[in-house]
């Protein structure tokens, strides 16, 4: 990481009042380094909930991406019945299987369509997590002034260029109030856009940019990018862009060896529906929620779970992680500029 990288980590850092709050960040950073010590020994079972606690808040959306892995999942009868309401969260916060300290991201679908979502930052806030969200920006003019009353600490918009100009001006605004996040999904039909993401970027004063690989459908033909093409125009990208913002690149397709596997998602992570069952990983379908948060034997160390931690620790890989390009990067958070 060169010195101008670090030196928007720690701008980064500032924004996200790391240094008001030591105690929560020297507790979240050990729970990190615990987890990441047993995913390289490779343990079955693990000792403490994940870090990272991923919700799932709901499963309507108000797009129909087509490369979306969730989208046969959206939008079904009891969507609206199954959405995570306050009292569900509090529910899932003082199970067994949620960390007290770290991160909470609100997923979906499109989890600013979730009526308690600022009722859940609230309550989120109120217990110290670092709160983010995953969202493609539609709704955000919608609720500024909540925004506004209940910041989180980091924001991640998509980047959909059917949308994006429409959303430009109230995303400037975000970024004033709040650390943002742009995600963007490169694939071969894509590639053309990136330098208007990095434009837009800097333009809507982002701190940061995550180029995602595609993991490829078969319900959609978009095609996933090959590493070797993108590895020019990466670097040029990197100096042109790499002053403005911390710009974060997932794997993609390569000729590289493909046998260790590095993610370490089934340590590091828990994903929860409104149900209270878990999921291994985001990239898995939202119909594989099962067991519950009543024990850690139901959830975090489930026969399931273990099983997966089992077959990542002999490079085997589990049917639902085939094509994900997080299987084999050089690290899960991603190399930076
Ligand atoms: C499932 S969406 C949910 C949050 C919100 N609706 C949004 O689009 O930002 C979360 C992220 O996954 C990305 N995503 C969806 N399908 C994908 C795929 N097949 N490959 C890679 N990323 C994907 C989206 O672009 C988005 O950034
Ligand atoms: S907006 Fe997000 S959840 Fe909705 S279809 Fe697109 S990628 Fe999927």
């Amino acid at each position: 990481m060169d010195l101008r990288t670090k030196f928007l980590y720690l701008k980064l850092a500032f924004r996200l009042g790391m240094l008001r709050r030591p105690l929560f960040y020297i507790g979240t950073f050990l729970s990190f380094v615990i987890i990441r010590i047993q995913a390289l020994l490779k343990t079955k079972k693990i000792l403490f909930p994940p870090p990272n606690t991923i919700i799932s808040v709901t499963s309507r959306c108000n797009k129909s991406c087509s490369f979306c892995h969730y989208l046969p999942e959206l939008n079904g009868s009891s969507s609206v019945d199954l959405e995570l309401k306050i009292e569900g969260l509090i529910k899932i916060l003082d199970s067994d299987a949620v960390s007290r300290f770290g991160r909470v991201c609100l997923y979906g679908g499109e989890p600013l369509l979730n009526k308690d979502f600022f009722d859940m930052v609230k309550e989120l806030k109120s217990r110290n997590y670092f709160v983010t969200t995953v969202t493609n920006g539609l709704l955000i003019e919608r609720y500024l002034k909540e925004l506004e009353e209940f910041p989180l600490d980091l924001m991640t918009v998509s980047y959909y260029p059917e949308d994006v100009e429409k959303i430009k001006e109230s995303i400037k605004k975000i970024t004033k109030l709040m650390p943002v996040n742009i995600s963007f999904v490169l694939d071969q039909n894509s590639q053309n856009k990136l330098e208007d993401v990095l434009i837009y970027a800097r333009d809507v004063g982002a701190d940061m940019v995550t180029i995602e690989s595609l993991r490829e459908v078969d319900f959609c033909e978009r095609k996933s990018l090959n590493e070797e093409l993108l590895m020019e125009k990466k670097s040029r990208l990197i100096k042109e862009f790499g002053k403005d913002f911390i710009l974060r690149w997932s794997s993609f397709n390569g000729e590289k060896e493909k046998s260790k596997i590095s993610c370490i998602d089934f340590w590091d992570s828990v994903f929860v529906n409104s149900k209270g069952e878990l999921s291994p990983c985001c990239q898995y379908p939202l119909s594989s929620y099962e067991g519950s948060l009543n024990s850690k034997a139901e959830s975090i160390n489930s026969k399931v779970m273990m099983d997966l931690r089992e077959k990542f620790s002999k490079d085997i890989v589990p049917k639902g992680c085939e094509n994900c390009h997080y299987l084999y990067g050089c690290d899960p958070l991603y190399k930076s500029n």
